[in-house]
């Protein structure tokens, strides 16, 4: 499976990459999907206790300040830039630059050919201020509510004690009217190179 993943990501990498060590590059993209892991199980760890000890009203703030504190911790654990970015914003720091946004226009054509958000990821080596970078995203998909509680603050009909917490929290909330498969957004990841 990682080896299918990881050959499908190589394919899709632009020509300059083949110059780059590929076994480096590997590594990278293996780093990467691992702090992602890290990042997803401590969010969704923190999500589960809040929902089991108030409710998806009290989890919206416990997300609220979790969610940018793990980023943070992992960026700064690894020298790296870590957190989630998507087109539909809730909280707009979490905004995608130009690199992003060509990302996850790829990861929703690709979706809308068939593939699952499922394990899609994609990583390039770009010049970002004068210094190359490794960068990598990998897609969230929207589960149903059988596998995890997202659409209950996501979904197309949000319960309005939810969406009352939503509105004074996030005036500008984008992020709700999804259905199961939907790209939901991206984990992001950007590296230096040395
Ligand atoms: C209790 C309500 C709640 C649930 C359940 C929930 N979220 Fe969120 N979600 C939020 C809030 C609040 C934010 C904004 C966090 C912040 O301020 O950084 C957010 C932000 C996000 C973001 C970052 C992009 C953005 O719009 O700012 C992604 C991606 C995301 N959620 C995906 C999910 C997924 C996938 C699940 C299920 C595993 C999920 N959420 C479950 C409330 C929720």
């Amino acid at each position: 499976m990682k080896k299918l993943i990881s050959v499908a990501l190589l394919c899709t990498a632009p020509v300059s990459l083949l110059m780059a060590n590929e076994a480096d590059v590997q590594k990278r993209v293996e780093d990467s999907r691992a702090v992602i892991q890290q990042f997803a199980q401590q969010l969704q760890g923190e999500l589960g206790k809040a929902m089991k000890a108030g409710g998806p009203v009290a989890a919206i703030e416990v997300c609220q300040s979790a969610a940018p504190a793990i980023a943070e911790a992992e960026s700064r654990k690894h020298g790296w830039t870590v957190g989630r970015t998507t087109t539909k914003l809730r909280n707009t720091n979490n905004a995608p630059d130009e690199w992003e946004l060509a990302t996850l226009q790829k990861f929703e054509e690709r979706i809308a050919k068939g593939e699952s958000p499922m394990g899609m990821g994609h990583f390039e080596v770009v010049s970002q201020n004068g210094r190359e970078v490794f960068r990598f995203m990998s897609a969230i998909g929207m589960p149903s509510l059988e596998q995890a509680p997202c659409l209950h603050c996501h979904g197309e009909n949000i319960d309005t004690k939810i969406t009352a917490k939503l509105d004074s929290l996030y005036p500008t909330d984008n992020a709700r009217g999804y259905r199961p498969g939907m790209l939901r957004g991206a984990f992001t990841i950007t590296q230096p190179m040395n």
